[in-house]
């Protein structure tokens, strides 16, 4: 599997989208800059393409795909329902990273939804991504491009790492903007349930309708024998090989308990730098808004791994706005350790 291919990396100059867009149509899995992470993108109606998908990734095939759009008329050939809190939300949000789940068409098959009578529909604002839709003609599945259980990819290197000799392409597109995935809804009657926080937030949804509900899986660990709203929440997922622990309290109790620590090969993940001249181990600042955060974070975590960190002490963010969805990811990479100070 990992030497299939000779991964060509490609640029988003019409002639290469117009490259990458053929292999699509012949049935192959390209990677795909997006304005959240970078995606693996396949012909959304291709049961076999997307069949490579999950080959790619090591994904697990309960899992499902998000569907991507370049053109809200193509959402008819997807969803065979669509609220009007859904239009609502389209006509706001989108081109942007908002995932609406929504009742699939037949044409949608079950491997892409996991199985699922629903699919999660989205249209990127990345002009590469874009130009990719429009130009194979389909719509396209696409999962976060990193292998099964790692941190997502923000940069094509990070893909290229994780994909090199599993795809014939990855198109570069920069460093991703927003750099965790879309927030992904879904609708229940008037109310608007988050199952994945992203940039998109409770608040900015509080606009389309004042009953928005969060998925207890966004916060709480998910028992593996229960249903889930969402299966993506159920899985191991953006973890460095590091141990990660969130370490909740304020900077100076923060380096006052790492110092305590006797650990090698130890990094710190924190948010202001100017904070932290007192730390006595390596450490990575992501910034002091949420935005930042969320920014950097992946990136960060595949830095600890490149530097053999071991254990890697992470500061605890805040939970508002933008900071849930910070905060969502990061406790899934520490597996739900979390050190209250
Ligand atoms: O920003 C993003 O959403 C990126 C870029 C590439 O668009 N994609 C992405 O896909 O993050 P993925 O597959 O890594 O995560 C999709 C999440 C999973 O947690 C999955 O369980 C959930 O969305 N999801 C997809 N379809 C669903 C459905 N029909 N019902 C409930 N959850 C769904
Ligand atoms: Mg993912």
């Amino acid at each position: 599997m990992d030497n299939k291919y000779d991964t060509e990396l490609l640029t988003c100059s019409p002639e290469d989208i117009k490259r990458a867009a053929g292999m699509i149509r012949a049935g192959e899995v390209v990677g795909m800059p997006t304005e959240t992470v970078y995606g693996l993108a396949a012909n959304a109606f291709d049961e076999q393409a997307a069949a490579k998908i999950f080959a790619a990734k090591g994904r697990p095939s309960d899992n499902p795909l998000i569907v991507h759009i370049s053109d809200f008329t193509m959402i008819s050939e997807i969803a065979a329902e669509l609220p009007q809190l859904a239009v609502t939300c389209a006509k706001r949000f989108w081109p942007g990273p908002l995932t609406m789940v929504l009742p699939k068409t037949p044409k949608i098959p079950s491997s892409v939804s996991g199985g699922l009578d629903t699919v999660g529909v989205r249209m990127p604002s990345h002009p590469g991504a874009l130009a990719l839709i429009a130009e194979a003609g389909v719509p396209l599945a696409a999962p976060s491009a990193n292998l099964s259980g790692s941190p997502s990819p923000t940069t094509a290197e990070h893909v290229m790492s994780d994909m090199r000799g599993r795809i014939p392409a990855i198109i570069d597109g920069g460093e991703c903007e927003a750099g965790v995935e879309s927030t992904v809804i879904c609708f229940e009657q008037d109310a608007i349930k988050i199952l994945r926080p992203g940039r998109i937030t409770a608040q900015m949804l509080m606009e389309i309708t004042p009953d928005i509900r969060i998925d207890k899986g966004v916060l709480h660990r998910v028992d593996n024998s229960e249903p889930v709203a969402s299966p993506g929440m159920k899985y191991k997922h953006y973890s460095p090989k590091a141990e990660v622990f969130l370490i909740d309290g304020t900077a100076e109790q923060f380096a006052e308990y790492v110092a305590k620590q006797d650990v090698k090969n130890g990094l710190c993940i924190v948010f202001d730098s100017s904070d932290m001249g007192g730390l006595k181990m390596p450490f990575i600042s992501i910034g002091n808004t949420a935005v930042e955060q969320a920014h950097g974070l992946f990136s960060a975590l595949r830095d600890a791994d490149r530097r053999g960190a071991k254990v890697v002490f992470a500061r605890c963010p805040k939970t508002d706005g933008v900071g849930l969805a910070v905060y969502n990811r990061l406790i899934r990479a520490a597996a739900f350790r979390v050190i209250e100070l």
